[in-house]
């Protein structure tokens, strides 16, 4: 059977996105995670695949429906996100960090529910730093074009291009998430998008718009 395919910019790219935030578990009954929505992931996959490209959505747990022609393997710890970007490396055009990883996970996870104990007012859980996904595809022999986030409350392009050198990217989106406006359940995005020569201010807009201007950004590199 023949299926239609619009030609697009990415017509023929593999882009592979992370999405959503990741779960760390604590015991089989609880987690450490953030407020990530993931709609900033699922909008650029949604718009890479408008733009032709094959999508490979991994997701942390979201509340979103899984775009139109996109596939999506969906994790829960930073561990599992890292081993399905990893394995699909090798075919991988375009990886795009958007995830909020959780930076660290608890050192073990407990095997039953742990109990309350009397007379302890406190309790300490261990935590162990998780690996660092977008760093690790970044410096892969077979590093795709590279694409990470920021999320800074002060200083952001300061910290944003100091995170874009560290982690070997080719590009960063910057976003300043002390602007009450844009919110991680936000619906519209403000960034300034960096790489090695130049900048690029999106002021604020849809996440849906912002997919588009942040994949207008990665043609124009990729051309170069
Ligand atoms: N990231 C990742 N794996 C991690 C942590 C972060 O892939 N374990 C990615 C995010 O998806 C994002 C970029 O790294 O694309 C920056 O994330 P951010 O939290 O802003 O930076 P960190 O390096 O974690 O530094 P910090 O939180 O201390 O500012
Ligand atoms: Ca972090």
């Amino acid at each position: 059977t023949a299926e239609y395919f619009e030609e697009g910019a990415f017509t023929g790219k593999h882009v592979v996105i992370t999405a959503g935030p990741t779960q760390e578990a604590i015991d089989p009954v609880r987690y450490i995670s953030n407020h990530s929505s993931g709609k900033m992931g699922y909008a650029l996959a949604q718009a890479a695949a408008d733009q032709g490209a094959q999508v490979t959505l991994i997701s942390g747990p979201t509340n979103l429906p899984c775009p139109d022609r996109v596939e999506r393997i969906q994790v829960k710890s930073a561990e599992q996100m890292l081993e399905a970007s990893l394995q699909r490396i090798s075919e991988t055009d375009v990886f795009i960090a958007s995830a909020a990883v959780a930076d660290y996970r608890p050192s073990e996870i407990a095997e039953h529910k742990i109990k309350k104990v009397d007379g302890e007012d406190q309790m300490i859980i261990k935590l162990v730093k998780n690996p660092d996904i977008v760093a690790t595809v970044a410096q892969h022999p077979e590093r795709p074009f590279t694409v990470g986030f920021a999320a800074e409350t002060q200083d952001v392009a300061q910290y944003a291009q100091a995170k874009l050198a560290r982690k070997n990217l080719d590009m960063i989106v910057a976003n300043d998430v002390s602007n009450t406006k844009i919110g991680f359940n936000s619906d519209n995005n403000a960034a300034t998008v960096f790489w090695g020569s130049g900048q690029r201010e999106l002021e604020l807009m849809s996440k849906a718009q912002m997919a588009s201007e942040i994949l207008n950004c990665i043609k124009t590199q990729l051309k170069d």
